[in-house]
This record gives structure tokens, C-alpha cells and sequence, in this order.
């Protein structure tokens, strides 16, 4: 019989928790997943008490909740499952009142979630630790971002082992919990038709976008001293890529996934000062329309005296340096306040090296594109004979849908809840071990040394849009466009 777990989070009443964590808990509840899931305790710094807590919960779950997902008896049974205990970070007899909560009704196993800022996860830990309330069952949830750079990121990881172990070390970068990305490693490593052209020899270019409708919200704060290099390149970008990239794994162990991965990070070629301007663009939005709506710009909206120099788009051409991706450029971008909100990678194949056909040539590429959201598919982009009595063969594109359409769409398991169930059960093979987030750092720490030496500069564009002119001509100047 598995053992059951206690789960605290910290940062119990923030955006986060209310927005992602406890509808992702409830959830596991209502798929019949929560049988480990012992109580869940809530702390934060106000000064409530559970029931209020719970009635909080109540509203907000029914907030961003879908209605038919909404069922009473399971509410009272997760109800009864919260809890709520008043915790200051720097208290030490906060943590006290905490340990005496977890003695109370102790599962066997204690899993700690990090949601607050993080250059309070050492001090957290520590406080932990002196209160008695770890043992080499538990285990830690951290959320992104680990560190402003590679420096804090280290300083942080540090902190954390002085009490965890890795393997007790959960990183958390909730793209690795979309369904997608998971099913890239079935398409990838499942298919033995696609093992041979997966490599340089095949692959002309890949394309990985991140575009958001939203703008920066009411984190403006965070954001303009963060920027989207860090808050999406560092790590849902870079996690992507190196899925994407990474050589066969010898098992799907948690320790050779991640072995394969870090492997594709340290293989990335580092962007300096001599080529930054070629590789890299840089965009802030300005005012404009979001789906029909006009919205005003970053600088107007945020007011903070920094915002000038941070970048709400930025896009990078990314080299590879191993046998497998030599020459192949991964062009990577991502946004806020862009057309559309969509998440895809695009994996173009080279073109025949000669054209039979009347097409233009740049018409007649096979492209795999995996559609991480708003909809979750994959699809194999083929050519065949366009239909009819013409004497000039041309060809037409014809697209194979792989996925699967008996899923049922109306109940998929966020990515959230996908990881929380990982957590709960110890399995670390979608949670990011620290020489992968220390790598991704470095890479990400050279470009933003590389911006500060050369001045480069934010360039502006008009919300609604894809971005600045600069990011098309990012891949013109290499004689391909974005795939849009
Ligand atoms: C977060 C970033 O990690 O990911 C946010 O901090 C961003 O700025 C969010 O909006 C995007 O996540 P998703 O799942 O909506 O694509």
C-alpha cells in the first residue's frame, strides 16, 4: 500500500495556489487520483483560520473551475482535506505552530510546495528543518523562477541541499506537464519511421513559438525587472528544445531522460557580444488590439521606472553543437500581447534537391507541427497531386492529423495537475534536475551580457501583432520565414 502524503504549500493564498494548484488538487480528487493525497495545508501570512480559508477556496474554485466540473460531494470531501496554518517565512515560531499542525495527523511522507518568492525557498527549508519537520521521506516543490541568473540560481540550489537531497528536489516548469510535450517523446521515440530523419541530414530548420494574448497582468512589477528571456527562455523554451532535441534515452528513468537533456543544453552554442545582434531580437509592446480589443502598451500599463530596457518579446536563432543538430537552427521566439495565444513547434524537413513540379520550390516542404495549445495535436504536413486534367503536375499540401481523437478533449488533466500527481508519487522524470536549470542559466546569462555590452536595443511592436519586423527578418536573412 503507497504511503500517503501531507502536502504544505507556501504561498498558500497567492495568485498562484488560487489559480493553478488547488483546482489542479481538486481535480486529482474528482479523476478518482488522490488517493496518496493526505491533507493539504495552506500557509500564508494573513491571519485567517481554515474555515475562512476553505470558504475562500470555495469561491475561487467555482471561479476558475468549469461548471460541469463542478460536483458537490467531491467538493466536501477536498473541503474537509484543507487546512490553513499562519506562516511569516522569517518567524521561527510560525514554522513551530506548522510542525505541530503535520504532527497532529501525520501522513508518512511530506511534501513541501514552494509558491512564494524565490530567495525565501533557502530560508523556508532552513526553518523547516529546525522545527523538526523534515525527514528523508520529504520532499520539495519548487516553482520557476529558480534565480535572476546563474549566480542566484546556484545560491538558491545550495540553500535547498543543505536540507533536501536531490532526489527529494522537485524543479517544477509546468510546460513538461502539457500533454503534448509528453507526447512527443511517444511520437519521437515510438515511431521508427520518423527515428531516421529526425537529424541534420533531414531537418532544415525548427521553429519553437510561445505567443500569449496577455500582457504582463499585474506582475509588472516582476516582469519589468525580468523580461520574457527569463521568465519563458530560460526554461519552458529551453526544456522544450532539448526534448526535442535530445538523443534517445536508454530508459524513460527519471535520471536518463534528464541525462539526455542537459546533454542538448550544454551543446548549445553560446550567443556573445560578436554575433547577439544577428541571433537574438528584442521587442516591447506598445498599444494596439487583442483579439478586437485595444489594449494600451507595456510602458503605459506597468509604470515602472525600468521597463524601458525589459523585453516582452524576444527571439533567438539557436545553434546546436553535436553531430546530430550541426547547421540546423532552432529559431525560438515568444511574446505578450501577440496576435494569438498558441504554443507550437514546427520541425521543417529539408526540400527535395530537385523540383519536379510547377510549385514554388518553398511550397514543397513536409513540416511536423506539434501543437502544444490552445489545441493539443500533431500533424504531419505531406504533398500530393493537386486534382485535375492540367498538364503542369503541381502539388498540393495535405495534411495527416496524428492525433488522437478519442480522447476526450472536454476532460484532459492540466499540466498541473499532471505534476502534482508526479510529485505526490516521487517520480522526477518531468521535473527539472539543477545541472539542467544551471546550464539553461549560463546559456541565458551569456545573451543577457551580451545585450548589456552591445547596447542592443528593445525594439517596439504593436500589440495584436507577431512581434517587431526585426524577428522576420531573424529568419530572412537565413532565407526562411516563420511558420505561421
Ligand atoms: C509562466 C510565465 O511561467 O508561464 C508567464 O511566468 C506566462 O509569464 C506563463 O504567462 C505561460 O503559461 P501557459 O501555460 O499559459 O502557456
Amino acid at each position: 500500500m503507497s504511503q500517503l502524503v501531507d502536502l504544505v504549500i507556501f504561498g498558500g493564498t497567492g495568485d498562484l495556489s488560487t489559480r493553478k494548484l488547488l483546482p489542479a488538487l481538486y481535480q486529482l480528487h474528482r479523476h478518482g487520483l488522490a488517493e496518496r493525497l493526505g491533507r493539504i495545508i495552506a500557509t500564508g501570512r494573513g491571519e485567517i483560520d481554515s474555515a475562512a480559508f476553505r470558504e475562500e477556496a470555495h469561491g475561487n474554485l467555482r471561479h476558475y473551475l468549469a461548471d460541469h466540473h463542478w460536483d458537490e460531494a467531491i467538493w466536501t470531501r477536498f473541503r474537509d482535506s484543507l487546512h490553513y496554518v499562519k506562516v511569516d517565512a522569517d518567524h521561527d515560531e510560525d514554522y513551530t505552530s506548522l510542525a505541530a499542525c503535520l504532527d497532529e495527523d501525520s501522513a508518512p511522507i511530506r511534501l513541501y510546495y514552494l509558491a512564494t518568492l524565490p530567495s525565501l525557498y533557502g530560508t523556508i527549508c532552513q526553518h523547516l528543518e529546525r522545527a523538526g519537520a523534515v525527514n528523508d521521506k520529504s520532499r520539495v516543490v519548487m516553482e520557476k523562477p529558480i534565480g535572476h541568473d546563474l549566480k542566484s540560481c546556484q545560491a538558491i540550489n545550495e540553500e535547498v541541499a543543505t536540507v533536501f537531497a536531490e532526489e527529494s528536489t522537485f524543479r517544477i516548469d509546468h510546460y513538461l506537464g502539457k500533454e503534448t510535450v509528453q507526447n512527443l517523446l511517444a511520437v519521437r521515440f515510438g515511431n521508427p519511421l520518423l527515428h531516421p530523419v529526425w537529424k541534420n541530414t533531414f531537418v532544415d530548420n525548427v521553429q519553437i513559438t510561445v505567443a500569449e494574448e496577455i500582457g504582463v497582468e499585474g506582475r509588472g512589477s516582476y516582469y519589468a525587472k525580468t523580461g520574457a528571456l527569463r521568465d519563458m527562455v530560460q526554461n519552458h523554451l529551453l526544456q522544450v528544445l532539448s526534448i526535442v532535441a535530445m538523443e534517445p534515452p536508454a530508459s524513460l528513468d527519471a535520471s536518463d531522460i534528464r541525462d539526455e537533456k542537459v546533454k542538448v543544453l550544454r551543446c548549445l552554442q553560446p550567443i556573445t557580444a560578436s554575433n547577439v545582434k544577428d541571433c537574438t531580437v528584442r521587442g516591447i509592446y506598445a498599444a494596439g488590439a487583442v483579439g478586437g480589443e485595444a489594449v494600451k502598451g507595456f510602458l503605459e500599463e506597468a509604470e515602472y521606472k525600468d521597463a524601458e530596457g525589459t523585453e516582452t518579446f524576444v527571439a533567438i536563432k539557436a545553434t546546436i553543437n553535436n553531430w546530430r543538430w550541426a547547421g540546423v537552427p532552432f529559431y525560438l521566439r515568444t511574446g505578450k500581447r501577440l496576435s494569438r495565444r498558441y504554443s507550437e513547434i514546427v520541425i521543417e524537413f529539408k526540400k527535395q534537391p530537385f523540383s519536379l513540379f510547377a510549385n514554388d520550390p518553398n511550397e514543397l516542404t513536409n513540416k511536423l507541427v506539434i501543437r502544444l495549445q490552445p489545441d493539443e495535436t500533431i500533424t504531419m504536413h505531406t504533398l500530393n497531386k493537386k486534382p485535375g486534367l492540367t498538364r503542369n503536375l503541381r502539388l498540393q499540401p495535405v495534411e495527416l492529423h496524428l492525433t488522437d481523437d478519442r480522447s476526450d478533449k472536454d476532460d484532459s488533466y492540466d499540466a498541473y495537475e499532471r505534476l502534482l500527481l508526479d510529485a505526490i508519487n516521487g517520480d522526477q522524470t518531468l521535473f527539472m534536475r539543477r545541472d539542467e536549470v544551471e546550464t539553461a542559466w549560463r546559456w541565458i546569462d551569456t545573451i543577457i551580457e551580451a545585450w548589456e555590452e552591445t547596447g542592443m536595443a528593445v525594439k517596439s511592436y504593436n500589440s495584436g501583432t507577431m512581434g517587431p519586423n526585426a524577428s522576420t527578418a531573424l529568419t530572412a536573412r537565413d532565407d526562411r520565414s516563420w511558420y505561421e
